[in-house]
Order: structure tokens, then C-alpha cells, then sequence
């Protein structure tokens, strides 16, 4: 009996793990890495992030891409951004993305649910 209290004990609180959603609020603190070299709003060593879910991989305006990037030909949403996050340089070819990529899965979810909102969030970007 207690063993399997304890069992139950263990299956529970491991279900939120399993379940794992992306976490905007770690995602966050995850972002602070990017923004070595990304903004929201404008433009800096990489392209503005305000408005990159459903955009073309290479469209922003007024931002100098690599070939590679023009040509990449992905809209991003949560998969293309998870597997371009995970290893830049492997995904994209020639990009100047100069980052080595975000490794774990869960710290990807919290970013790719951090970025949905931010980069849609009215009092950031317009
Ligand atoms: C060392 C600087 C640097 C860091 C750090 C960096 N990026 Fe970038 N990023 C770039 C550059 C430069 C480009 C343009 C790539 C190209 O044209 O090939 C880019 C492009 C992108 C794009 C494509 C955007 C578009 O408009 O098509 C996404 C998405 C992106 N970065 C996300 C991230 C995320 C998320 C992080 C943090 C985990 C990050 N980047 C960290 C420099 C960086």
C-alpha cells in the first residue's frame, strides 16, 4: 500500500513535466540571449522579432539577410522557429546567425511561447 501511494505520488508530480507547455515567463529569461544581438521593436545585428510569427523567413524590411536566409522560404510558427532555434548553422546553411542554437527542448518551448506573445503584444510592437 505504501508503495503504491508512493508510486501515485510520483506519477503526479511528474504529469506537469510530461505535459510540459512552453513557459512565456522563463522564456523571457531565456531571451536575454538573443538579445546579445535582437531587439523586438528595431533592428540590430539580427532582424526585429515584432511580428515574426506567420512572416517569411528573410522579409524584414531594411534588414541586410544572408543569401541563405532569402532563400530559407519558411513561414515562421512554432516548428520552423523550434528546429532553426535548436542549431541555427545545421538548419540554415550559410546564415550569419553566428549562435550555436538553444539545445533543450523545454527551454525552446518556453522561448517559442515567450516570442508569441511578445512579438504580438500591442504595447511593444505597433
Ligand atoms: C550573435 C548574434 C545573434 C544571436 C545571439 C541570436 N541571433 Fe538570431 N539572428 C542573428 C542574425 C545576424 C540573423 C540574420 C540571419 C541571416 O540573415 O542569415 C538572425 C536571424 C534570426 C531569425 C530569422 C528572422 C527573420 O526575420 O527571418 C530568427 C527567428 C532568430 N534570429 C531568432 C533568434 C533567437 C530566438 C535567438 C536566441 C535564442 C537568437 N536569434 C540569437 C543574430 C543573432
Amino acid at each position: 500500500m505504501r508503495l503504491l501511494a508512493a508510486f501515485l505520488v510520483g506519477l503526479l508530480t511528474c504529469a506537469p513535466v510530461l505535459a510540459a507547455d512552453g513557459n512565456a515567463e522563463r522564456g523571457e529569461e531565456i531571451y536575454t540571449r538573443c538579445k546579445a544581438c535582437h531587439a523586438l521593436e528595431q533592428n540590430r545585428v539580427g532582424p526585429r522579432h515584432c511580428g515574426l510569427f506567420g512572416r517569411k523567413a528573410g522579409s524584414v524590411p531594411n534588414y541586410q539577410y544572408s543569401a541563405a536566409m532569402k532563400k530559407y522560404g519558411v513561414t515562421w510558427n512554432e516548428e520552423t522557429l523550434d528546429k532553426f532555434i535548436e542549431n541555427p548553422l545545421k538548419t540554415v546553411p550559410g546564415t550569419k546567425m553566428g549562435y550555436a542554437g538553444v539545445k533543450d527542448p523545454q527551454e525552446r518551448a518556453d522561448l517559442i511561447a515567450y516570442l508569441k506573445k511578445a512579438t504580438s503584444d500591442p504595447k511593444i510592437c505597433d
